[in-house]
């Protein structure tokens, strides 16, 4: 019986949140490891659709226990609405089935401030992020000066912590950013009243993982974000500043690699992104248009509109290798229903030469032409089908010849965003 990491393999919003809650009743425990409120995962249960920024999602199954870890950067004020609003349905029953790593980091309004103000004077090159403070936040961590929960749960601790750093990034924010300076007075008192309301949560949660694992407990990791908005691995400096792969599921839960003994991608049929960056397959023509509004691709965390374009199997190729991927599922198939033809992305060409690695060049990444290979359409619609064999033959034929070219098994092909709009063709957690 196995434990497994769902991890995007593009750049975020591939529907992680769906086969999450899909999975959940396979599992335990149900883990975030990184990213914040930037992420914003969809869940269609029954008609009716949550959306989670940082509670797992598998919030919505009863008794499962949801574990926010020291990898997350928390904004307390998100956090607490998405509690009240998930109790007001009827889940998080008890403040047992949610918990939070004492090591994790808490976002404050500086790092908003800096996130916006960094935004608005980059113009034309910013880089369209979610303005929830993610950059600051894990900067602030990476520079030793960061506040944690347990940090706030000391009042003489958070006192000289945020004193500290309201002194040094007002002098940031008015000289550099020509921004007005935060208040500590209000800012404490604030943040005193998310400490009540949250210290119940907060405990040592890598050791309470290592305790459950121990007692026989399965463990889900929810990523967020995607292997392409990666710091590392992901199209520099356009992503996000967390580790969003498998790696980081390791030091941002808090257990060992050991632990992890699936990995599963989360991969769109076709690809969208928000935000700015680099994007080979992007359709800017009605093609984009008809994704777009077939596929309901706004942002379920900004609302911006993603950007849309053709599957690309050099960059999901990548995150395979990179995550150590077992198994993919392939999400949003049934959007791609009534093009005559479906193109796939098998390699990039740049100054006559062919690629076929995912480039670290930023130049070459904005300038690489996507080198097509056609496959026929289908006309039927999907949503109901349930079983592979009942695909048309064509949408089978488009699935496999994915499977073949990023070298790696599907094991779900997803048809609709409810939580039975599913054919799943391997259990992961049986592995
Ligand atoms: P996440 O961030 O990876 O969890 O993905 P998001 O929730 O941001 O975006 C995925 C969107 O696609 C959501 O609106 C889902 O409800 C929806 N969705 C997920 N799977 C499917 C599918 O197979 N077909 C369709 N049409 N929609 C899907
Ligand atoms: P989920 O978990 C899609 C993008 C932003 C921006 C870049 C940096 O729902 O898949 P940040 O605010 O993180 O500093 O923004 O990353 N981004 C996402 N795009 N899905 C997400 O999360 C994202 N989280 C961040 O649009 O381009
Ligand atoms: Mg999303």
């Amino acid at each position: 019986m196995a434990n497994v990491a769902i991890i995007g393999a593009q750049w975020g919003d591939e529907g992680k949140g769906k086969v999450v809650d899909l999975f959940t009743h396979e599992a335990d425990i149900i883990v975030r490891f990184q990213g914040g409120n930037n992420a914003g995962h969809t869940l269609v249960v029954d008609g009716k659709k949550t959306v989670l920024h940082l509670v797992p999602s598998g919030a919505l199954h009863p008794d499962k226990l949801c574990i926010i870890g020291n990898g997350v950067v928390v904004d307390p004020e998100v956090l607490i609405a998405e509690i009240e609003a998930l109790k007001a349905q009827g889940h998080l029953v008890h403040s047992e089935l949610l918990r939070i790593s004492e090591q994790a980091h808490v976002i404050m309004p500086y790092h908003k401030a800096i996130d916006l103000a960094r935004e608005r004077l980059r113009g034309k090159g910013k880089i369209g992020t979610t303005g929830r403070g993610i950059g600051p936040a894990y900067e602030d961590k990476v520079a030793r000066v960061g506040i944690r929960f347990v940090d706030l749960l000391e009042e003489d601790t958070f006192r000289d912590k945020l004193r500290k750093n309201i002194e040094e990034k007002n002098i940031y924010l008015k000289a550099i950013l020509k921004e007005k300076a935060l208040h500590f007075d209000k800012i404490h008192d604030k943040y005193v009243d998310y400490r009540d309301k949250l210290k119940d949560y907060v405990t040592n949660t890598g050791l309470l993982l290592d305790q459950e694992m121990r007692a026989g407990k399965r463990v889900l990791f929810e990523g967020a974000q995607g292997t392409l908005l990666d710091v590392d691995h992901g199209t520099y400096p356009y992503v996000t500043s967390s580790s969003t792969i498998t790696g980081g599921a390791c030091s941002g839960a808090g257990v060992g690699p050991q632990n992890i003994q699936q990995v599963i991608g989360i991969s769109k049929a076709y690809t969208t992104r928000v935000g700015s960056g680099p994007f080979p397959t992007e359709l800017n023509g009605p093609d984009g248009e008809t994704l777009r509004r077939e596929g309901a691709e706004f942002g379920a965390t900004t609302g911006r509109s993603r950007r849309c374009g053709w599957f690309d199997a050099i960059g999901v190729r990548h995150a395979v290798r990179m995550n150590g991927m077992t198994g993919i599922a392939l999400t949003k198939l049934d959007v791609l229903t009534g093009f005559k033809k479906i193109p796939i992305c098998t390699a990039y060409r740049y100054d006559g030469n062919l690629i076929t690695e995912f480039p670290a060049s930023s130049k070459v990444m904005q300038k690489a032409d996507p080198v097509y290979e056609e496959m026929d359409g289908w006309s039927e619609p999907l949503d109901n089908v349930r079983n592979f064999s009942d695909l048309p033959k064509s949408a089978q034929k488009y699935v496999r010849r994915i499977e073949k070219i990023i070298g790696t098994e599907i094991i779900l092909v997803s048809v609709g965003p409810g939580r039975e709009q599913t054919i799943l063709l391997k259990n992961p957690f049986e592995e």
